[in-house]
C-alpha cells in the first residue's frame, strides 16, 4: 500500500468525534473534506472544505467521491447509505475500516445477528419486532422464548440512545414502540428488545486493526463508562478488570473485527461490553472512535483519534504510552437554544491541574446535547472521576 503523504480524506459526519480526528489528519498534512446534514458541525470548523448533504442519500455521496476523488472515505456516524458504500468500494475506493464494516453496523439487527448467531459470542437476549403487536409478543407473549420484562427497547437505527427506553410493565411496551419511532434515524421502522442485563460494569474495549503489511490487531487499555438515558455521561481508564475478563473480551473482539472488516480492513473500533460477575457479555461495536474514548485524550500519547489515523494510513504504531488513571465527563446542554450557546465557567474548571477542556463549538443546542466534555488525570480513577465531573459541572451554557 502506498504510505506516502498528503492524502485526501472523506468525512461522512462532522462531530466532536470527526472534529479531533481531523485535526490528527492535519497534523500530518492530510486533506479533509468534511460532510455533515448541517452547516457549522464540529468537524468542519477545522477541515479543508466541507458539504452539507443527506448522508442517506447514495447520489449524493457519489457525488462528492467524484468532485474530490478522496484516497479515504472514513465514516463518522452510523446514519449513511452504505449500499452506496458498498459500491464505492467495488469501485475502488477505500471505505474505513471497510464497506461491509459500516453496513453491518448501520443498523442494530445485522450486528446483532452476526455476534450472537454467526460467532456465538454472549450477548443479551433479543429480538426484532416491525410494529407495536410485534413488540408485545416477542417481550411477553412467546412463552419460553420471551425476553421478558424489565427489558430495554432500541430502534434498529439511533445512537445516544435516542429512542431508547426500558419497559418495565406491559403498559410500557406500547409507549417504548412510539419513542423508538420518534427516536429512528433511516427508514426502517424496526427495534431490537433485549433483555435488560444487570451488569456490574460496563467498557469499551477500543481495538486497533493494522493493515496486514503493517501488524496485528492492537487493544487499548479497557475504559469503563457510565450511560444515563441510554447516553454516555462519563469514562475512565484503566477499568479495572481482571486478565481472563480482558482475554475474554479481547478474543471477542478480535473476532468480530476481523469478520466485518476482512482481511484488509483497518481502523480503530470500539466494542462494548457489559461486565457481570466473571461474565464478559457483547454489547455492540462501532467501527470508528468511540465517544467513550475521548478520555484517551489524556490518559496515553496516541489518543483513539491518532490510532485510527495511524491505522488507515498505514503507519507504524510501535507503542501506546500511558499517563496513568484518567477521566472524562460530558458538559451537556441544559435546554434548547436556537443559536450557539456562549460557554461559562471555563476559566473555574481549569484552575485544577490535570484539567482540560473541550469546547465543541456547534451551532446549536438542545437538552442533553453534548456540547463539550472535561477531561482530567490524577492519582487514581476516583480521584480523576471526581476532579472530571467537576470540571464537567463548572461550565455552563448559555443560550442565545
Ligand atoms: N440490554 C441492556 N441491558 C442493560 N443496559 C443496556 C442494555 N442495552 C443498552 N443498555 C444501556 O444503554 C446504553 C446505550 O446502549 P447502546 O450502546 O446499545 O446504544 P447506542 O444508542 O448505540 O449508544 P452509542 O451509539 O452512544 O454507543 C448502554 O451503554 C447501556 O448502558
Ligand atoms: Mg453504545
Amino acid at each position: 500500500m502506498d504510505d506516502s503523504l498528503p492524502r485526501t480524506i472523506l468525512l461522512l459526519g462532522s462531530g466532536e468525534l470527526g472534529r479531533e480526528f481531523v485535526i490528527c489528519a492535519k497534523r500530518l498534512g492530510c486533506r479533509v473534506i468534511a460532510v455533515d446534514r448541517y452547516a457549522g458541525a464540529p468537524a468542519m470548523q477545522v477541515a479543508d472544505t466541507s458539504a452539507v448533504i443527506d448522508m442517506l442519500d447514495g447520489a449524493a455521496i457519489r457525488r462528492l467521491v467524484r468532485a474530490h476523488a478522496p484516497d479515504f472515505v472514513v465514516p463518522e456516524i452510523e446514519a449513511i447509505r452504505t449500499e452506496e458504500l458498498l459500491r464505492l468500494e467495488a469501485a475502488g475506493t477505500s471505505v474505513i475500516p471497510s464497506a461491509r464494516a459500516a453496513h453491518l453496523t448501520m443498523n442494530r439487527d445485522a450486528i446483532r445477528s452476526l455476534a450472537a448467531e454467526e460467532l456465538g459470542l454472549p450477548t443479551a437476549r433479543y429480538a426484532f419486532a416491525d410494529s407495536s403487536k410485534e413488540l408485545e409478543r416477542v417481550v411477553i407473549g412467546n412463552g419460553k422464548q420471551s425476553i421478558g420484562l424489565p427489558c430495554v427497547i432500541k430502534p434498529i437505527m439511533s445512537s445516544s440512545g435516542k429512542g431508547q427506553s426500558i419497559a418495565r410493565t406491559k403498559a410500557d411496551l406500547a409507549r417504548s414502540w412510539k419513542w423508538a419511532l420518534a427516536g429512528m434515524r433511516g427508514d426502517t421502522i424496526r427495534v431490537i428488545a433485549e433483555e435488560f442485563v444487570r451488569f456490574d460494569s460496563e467498557i469499551t474495549l477500543l481495538t486497533v486493526k493494522q493493515r496486514p503489511h503493517v501488524g496485528g490487531t492492537l487493544f487499548v487499555r479497557p475504559i469503563g463508562h457510565r450511560q444515563e438515558r441510554g447516553d454516555y455521561q462519563e469514562s475512565w481508564m484503566p477499568h479495572p478488570m481482571t486478565a481472563a475478563a480482558i482475554r475474554q473480551a479481547q478474543r471477542m473482539a478480535k473476532r468480530i473485527t476481523d469478520r466485518i472488516a476482512g482481511a484488509d480492513g483497518a481502523g480503530l473500533f470500539g466494542v462494548e461490553f457489559f461486565l457481570r460477575g466473571s461474565e464478559v457479555i457483547f454489547s455492540e461495536l462501532s467501527p470508528r472512535p468511540h465517544v467513550t474514548g475521548m478520555v484517551t485524550m489524556v490518559s496515553q500519547d496516541l489518543s483513539e483519534f491518532d490510532l485510527h489515523l495511524r491505522a488507515i494510513l498505514g503507519l507504524p504504531i510501535p507503542r501506546i504510552d500511558y499517563r496513568g488513571p484518567s477521566a472524562s465527563a460530558v458538559i451537556l446542554a441544559q435546554r434548547d437554544s436556537q443559536g450557539a450557546p456562549r460557554y461559562r465557567g471555563v476559566a473555574a474548571a481549569l484552575k485544577t491541574a490535570g484539567v482540560e477542556i473541550r469546547l465543541f463549538g456547534k451551532p446549536s443546542a438542545h437538552t442533553h446535547r453534548r456540547m463539550g466534555v472535561a477531561l482530567a488525570r490524577a492519582g487514581s480513577i476516583a480521584r480523576a472521576r471526581q476532579v472530571a465531573q467537576a470540571a464537567a459541572r463548572a461550565v455552563r451554557l448559555e443560550g442565545t
